[in-house]
């Protein structure tokens, strides 16, 4: 490997949005038609490390080597720094995630935040968490909000070329730490369709879909002010009501597109019921079956029993976690 000039490690969160992004305006370079934010989830993270001046480019990602569309995502990313830099050459990735990647945890947000920051580095480029956010979000969309840890939100923007559109912190970790995401892992199938197809089917064929912009940009303040206050009933109320509204433009769509699965919608009606036994606990639920439940960390073990009620495969229990980070431990 003497032959690698530069090479750089980092890790990032995953996060979970409570006003969700659900629609491009750009597909090409992953513009949202509405603003979203989202909360970083510790201890969920992906571990990348890169180094130029490889024979081939080459990316493996959890032990096997990616191909197809996998592949060009990533490859995407690195492009852009050859775009300014040809004379970085080919390119060696390896990614590994300490959790579950079908279970729905937005492992990809996680990986393209630590890909994007890993990348930078190893070009030799100033930290800088903008540039890092933008390049990030050319992986994936959320994945621009898991550069900064905490509470962040990804700015719609509005320019044409996107360089408006990319995440910033608005509260760090420590600011709520004792604020509880739980994890509901209730299928680990493959979903039918992907984010990015069903939100795309949404954008063209859904009659809410121009509601959804518009409720989901007036979602952004309320939600910073309920986390300003701590105040997790509003919060709560709030995100379950912006997940439902996002659901309610698939569901509306042609053909219609149902994320949830009888369990899922069996746990989120019950939820009402739990919190009238004195249980502050909510939902919200991303493009797939398996609930994030929101809740303070004295009531995690009340939350776990309503959960295992639901025979979950797997429950995992997180908290806001911090910035994506460069380590010195590389995977190769
Ligand atoms: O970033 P993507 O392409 O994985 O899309 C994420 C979409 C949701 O998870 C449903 C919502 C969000 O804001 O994370």
């Amino acid at each position: 490997m003497s032959n690698l000039n530069g090479k750089a490690t980092a890790v990032a969160h995953s996060n979970i949005a409570l006003v969700k992004y659900w629609g491009k305006r750009n597909e090409a370079l992953i513009l949202p038609w509405q603003s979203s934010l989202s909360v970083t989830l510790a201890p969920l993270e992906v571990k990348t490390t890169v180094a130029f001046g490889a024979p081939e480019d080459s990316v493996q990602l959890n032990g096997k080597e990616a191909q197809g569309s996998e592949r060009l995502r990533v490859l995407a990313l690195v492009d852009e720094l050859r775009r300014g830099k040809s004379a970085l050459g080919c390119v060696r990735v390896h990614s590994e995630g300490n959790f579950p990647v079908s279970a729905g945890l937005a492992s990809s947000a996680a990986a393209f935040a630590a890909l994007a920051l890993a990348l930078r580095s190893a070009a030799g480029l100033p930290r800088d968490v903008e540039a890092t956010s933008l390049l990030a979000r050319l992986g994936s969309g959320s994945a621009c909000r898991s550069v900064q840890g905490g509470v962040c939100v990804w700015c719609r923007g509005k320019r044409k070329d996107g360089a408006d559109s990319f995440a910033r912190q608005h509260f760090s970790p420590q600011h709520w730490p004792t604020l509880r995401m739980v994890a509901v892992v209730l299928s680990r199938e493959e979903k039918a369709v992907k984010s990015r197809d069903g939100m795309r089917s949404a954008v063209k064929t859904s009659p809410y879909y121009p509601a959804w912009i518009k409720s989901a940009e007036e979602d952004i303040q309320p939600a910073l002010k309920a986390i300003a206050a701590r105040d997790l009933e509003r919060l709560g109320t709030l995100a379950e009501c912006n997940a439902w509204r996002m659901h309610a433009t698939s569901f509306a769509a042609e053909p219609p597109l149902s994320y949830m699965k009888p369990s899922t919608l069996a746990l989120l009606l019950a939820l009402e019921e739990e919190r009238q036994r004195g249980t502050p606990v909510w939902f919200t639920l991303d493009a797939g079956p398996n609930p994030v439940l929101l809740t303070e960390e004295a009531h995690v073990p009340k939350v776990l029993a309503f959960a295992q009620s639901f025979s979950p495969l797997e429950t995992v229990v997180c908290h806001p976690g911090g910035d994506a980070r460069l380590e010195e431990a590389h995977l190769f």
